[in-house]
């Protein structure tokens, strides 16, 4: 061999085996997005199609589902939605086509802002800058890690007040499915209404109560959303078998894996995880939260069923305060009604209006910390691809909801402040 061919054998080598480690950019070229309609038969339809598409991208409810379909895929998707009898719309051509307009508009962002989605370490800085401006009713809080060792970093918003240890804790976790990005946007903006408004039902919302707040609780997936494929959903931890990640809304320990999870670790949206618990995130997060005290409303923000849920997702049974929690979650509703006029679902539990589902934050501290107030927000936003543009549309929506939240809580006296000596 002479040394030319032996130079091109050596560069090729270590091209290739760079191409081997460094991750593409998943384009979802040619993908085609259908709407699968029935009022039946939706959920065994994608149970059969993942047999032939193991990284299956889907999202709905009990009776409307859109699916993603693999280019090489469609004649097979059409037959067995045929075969089952269902009705099927085409909503999108190619797929890639979304994800590319997303990006531009992602690219027209100058600083922070809510017209525009951003980074982790964005939005680190912004809780960070915040609690800089803020130091007499905010401070920085860690709580947990994730998986490639960046922080779950939020902000506690508890301003002065003569009942100092008593304030009633509400909690916020938003973020934890990676590629729901409305829901960290939403957050920071409603943290920035709670710090900048002008409003005295807003300040005296903020002045009530000890918010803990948690913008992204899943920040390796977001990041992976955003650099490496848009529909990502799961945390980042590698299984046995080399599949990435685990959907860490089924990973909590409470009845684990009974309902609308996965064991396979390669399922690409609902892996339970190996055990409960088995991700760093949701168990250094369930640490934090064991340790607050007076902890009275919990509240998830997730997309983009546009829905109120209620605990417990794997049962159609209701709760000792059941009524109490419709109550609010109506008046709730009623206020976020008024900023858009945009309909929301519920409040009722997940297993009656979405699907049986288990393993879920908010059923773990329901039944774990007893919990009184406790929701799952699912945000509008066609198919996770919410315009930025809209956020502030989406975020003054949810500042109204957690208003009437908090308004027909104290109505029915769940805030009443123990006083402290
Ligand atoms: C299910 O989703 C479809 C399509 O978005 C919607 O028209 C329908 O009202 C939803 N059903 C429920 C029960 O939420
Ligand atoms: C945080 O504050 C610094 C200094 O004022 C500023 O340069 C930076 O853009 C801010 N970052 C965010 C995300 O708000
Ligand atoms: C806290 O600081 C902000 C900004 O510096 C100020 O406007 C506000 O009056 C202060 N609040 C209290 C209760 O000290
Ligand atoms: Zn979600």
């Amino acid at each position: 061999m002479n040394l030319l061919k032996f130079i091109f054998l050596v560069i090729s080598v270590v091209h290739f085996s760079q191409c081997a480690v460094v991750e593409e950019y998943k384009t979802y070229k040619d993908y085609k997005l259908f709407q699968v309609t029935s009022l039946d038969g939706v959920k065994d339809l994608i149970k059969e199609f993942m047999e032939f598409d193991d990284a299956l991208v889907y999202s709905g409810n009990k009776t409307s589902a859109g699916i993603l379909v693999k280019p090489d895929l469609v004649s097979i998707f059409e037959e067995l939605v045929t075969m089952r009898g269902l009705n099927m719309e085409l909503l999108v051509e190619d797929y890639s086509k979304i994800i590319e307009m997303e990006k531009r508009e992602i690219l027209r962002n100058d600083g922070f802002s809510w017209h525009a989605y951003h980074d982790v370490a964005d939005i680190h800085d912004y809780l960070r800058n915040m609690s800089r401006e803020y130091p007499n009713m905010t401070e920085l809080i860690i709580g947990g890690q994730s998986y490639e060792g960046r922080q779950i970093l939020g902000l506690r918003i508890n301003s002065p007040s003569l009942h100092k240890k008593g304030k009633p804790v509400f909690f916020i976790e938003s973020g934890i499915h990676a590629r729901e990005w409305i829901a960290p946007a939403t957050t920071t903006y409603f943290i920035n209404e709670l710090l900048t408004s002008s409003d005295p039902h807003i300040i005296a919302m903020r002045d009530q109560l000890d918010w803990h707040i948690f913008p992204s609780v899943n920040p390796d997936g977001y990041q992976y959303s955003r650099k490496f494929d848009r529909m990502w959903r799961k945390t980042r931890s590698k299984s046995a078998n080399g599949c990435r990640g685990a959907d860490p809304n089924r990973n909590w320990d409470y009845n684990w894996m009974k309902s609308g999870a996965s064991s396979d670790p390669c399922d690409y949206q609902t892996y339970a995880g190996k055990e409960p618990f088995s991700e760093i995130e949701t168990r250094s997060l369930s640490e934090y939260i064991r340790t607050l005290e007076n902890l009275r409303a919990y509240v998830g923000f997730h997309s983009d069923v546009q829905m109120l849920l209620l605990p417990y997702s794997d049962s159609t049974e209701h709760m000792d305060n059941y009524d109490d929690l419709v109550t609010i979650g109506k008046t709730s509703l009623d206020y976020g009604y008024k900023v858009n006029r945009e309909k929301y679902n519920g409040p009722a539990t997940a297993a009656e209006i979405l699907y049986m589902v288990s393993g879920g934050s908010m059923d773990w501290v329901r039944n774990t910390l007893a919990t009184p107030l406790v929701y799952t927000y699912e945000l509008r936003g066609k198919n996770f691809h919410w315009p930025p543009s809209r956020i502030p549309e989406q975020g003054d929506e949810v500042t109204q909801m957690m208003l009437g939240l908090v308004t027909e809580a104290n109505n029915m006296g769940y805030f009443k402040t123990k006083v402290s000596k």
